[in-house]
């Protein structure tokens, strides 16, 4: 372990290299122990990273994964849109478990508040491309493409504003409900809207901080070490993934570095994480979904249903163009494969290595037919299994530096 994080450098990002739920969350709580800082950089409630510790699981949507760690600041960026009921819905989990998060919090001032009117207008723009083009994006209707649609358009309100006057804000949130009214046709709880943002200004006020990027820098001034969070992944990136069926968001290094203010040159190391299988949650391409059958026992077996929406994930097979495509965005150094232990049944193991005609062409490599649960040498996994490893290694270039066999803490192999 030491050997790995010392390679990681000081300041490191853990980057989804597929469509989302690859696992992050699980990577960020194992390594953030050992570093200073943890911060999320861009989303919002629409990703749902979860950690199982001592049997117990835990789901987060807007703080780190990172956060059980206690005394460690965690920073929520600029990049990120805030839906505060859910921000403070976890505050209290976190508080019903004994953990006070409120005095290590530091949000940014110029992160974008989500609010229920942003989840309406979701569920309205899917049903409105549902009719006129007989499907929708599948989003996970939590506000996030309407919040951002504000940040656009220079009309969001943001974190900042938890620091105004109630007066000030009730005028400049009543101003925005109105328009969002008259565009969209939509009912909106007006004093619902303003008693949550209260309770949130009397709970947050003092954690927003004065400028994101000024606090990251001292971070770095100080040398404190910083793990940084990606959310989502690199094929649901606004710019380089599977538009127009991505999120609303910039979900890659380079992005997750933008959401915090922090310079490029800043990035010591960057984590790939990418599961020994593929799904996706929502509309749009996925060339290597598999047959009903085998879905069916991927979904079984890995638990392949949303953390955020509870809908089952779509499942197919590992594809290494993929992986490719996505360590040249992020510049992955190494590879977190996780969910090893799911493909333990398998008799041969499909592997996208192209596409021909639309079609994805795989090469088959030979199961293991052997429990990998909770292993955590790559001497103990058997033959098949580090064959499957190395291919992945020799197909994208990068290094295996960590494999998930299992869901608990434990449950990891460190490899290099
Ligand atoms: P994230 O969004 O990338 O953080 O991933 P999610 O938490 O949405 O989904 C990953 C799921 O896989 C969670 O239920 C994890 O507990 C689980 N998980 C993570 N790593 C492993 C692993 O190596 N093996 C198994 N079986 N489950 C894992
Ligand atoms: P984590 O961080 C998986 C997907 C949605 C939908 C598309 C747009 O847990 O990996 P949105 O609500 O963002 O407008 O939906 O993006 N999506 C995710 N899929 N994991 C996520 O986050 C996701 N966040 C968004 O399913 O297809
Ligand atoms: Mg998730």
């Amino acid at each position: 372990m030491q050997k790995f994080l010392k390679s990681l450098g000081p300041v490191s990002a853990v980057i989804g290299a597929q469509w989302g739920d690859e696992g992050k969350g699980k990577v960020i709580d194992i390594l953030a122990e050992h570093f200073d800082v943890i911060a999320r950089a861009c989303g919002g409630a629409n990703a749902g990273h979860t950690i199982v510790v001592a049997g117990k699981k835990h789901v987060f949507h807007l703080l780190p994964a990172g956060s059980l760690h206690e005394g460690k600041p965690v920073v929520l960026g600029a990049g990120m849109v805030i839906h505060l009921p859910t921000l403070l819905e976890e505050i209290r989990t976190l508080k019903e478990a004994g953990m006070e998060i409120v005095p290590r919090m530091y949000i940014s001032p110029a992160a974008h508040i989500v609010f229920d009117y942003h989840k309406e207008i979701d569920t309205a723009l899917e049903h409105r491309r549902a009719s006129e083009k007989g499907q929708g994006i599948g989003t996970t209707k939590r506000g996030i493409g309407p919040a951002y649609m504000d940040k656009a358009a220079r009309s969001g309100l943001r974190m900042e504003c938890l620091r105004w006057d109630e007066k000030i804000l009730k005028t400049e949130l009543n101003a925005r409900l109105k328009s969002a009214k008259e565009m969209y046709g939509i009912a909106i709880d007006e004093d619902k809207e303003f008693n949550q943002l209260i309770t949130a200004k009397k709970l947050l006020e003092d954690r927003v901080v004065s400028n994101t990027a000024h606090l990251m820098h001292e971070f770095l001034e100080k040398k404190r070490t910083i793990l940084i969070e990606g959310a989502q992944a690199t094929l649901l990136d606004l710019d380089h993934g599977t538009y127009p069926y991505v999120t609303s968001s910039f979900t890659t290094a380079a992005g997750a570095l933008q959401g915090l203010g922090l310079p490029p040159r800043a990035l010591a190391s960057c984590i790939g994480v990418a599961k020994a299988y593929c799904t996706r949650v929502g509309s749009g391409t996925f060339l290597t979904e598999a047959d009903e059958e085998s879905q069916k026992r991927l979904r079984d077996r890995g638990g392949e249903y949303g953390a955020t929406t509870g809908r089952p994930r779509r499942c197919g097979w590992i594809h290494l163009p993929d992986l490719k495509y996505a360590a040249q965005i992020n510049g992955f150094d190494t590879w977190n494969i996780t969910k090893l232990d799911v493909l333990d049944t398998e008799e041969k193991i499909p592997v996208g290595i192209g596409e021909k005609d639309g079609k994805a062409e795989y090469t088959y490599l030979p199961g293991w037919k052997t429990s990998t649960v909770g292993l955590q040498s790559f001497k103990e996994l058997p033959k098949a299994a580090q064959d499957f490893i190395s291919f992945i290694e020799e197909h994208t270039k990068i290094p295996v530096g960590l494999i998930g066999t299992g869901q608990k803490r434990e449950d990891m192999i460190i490899k290099s």
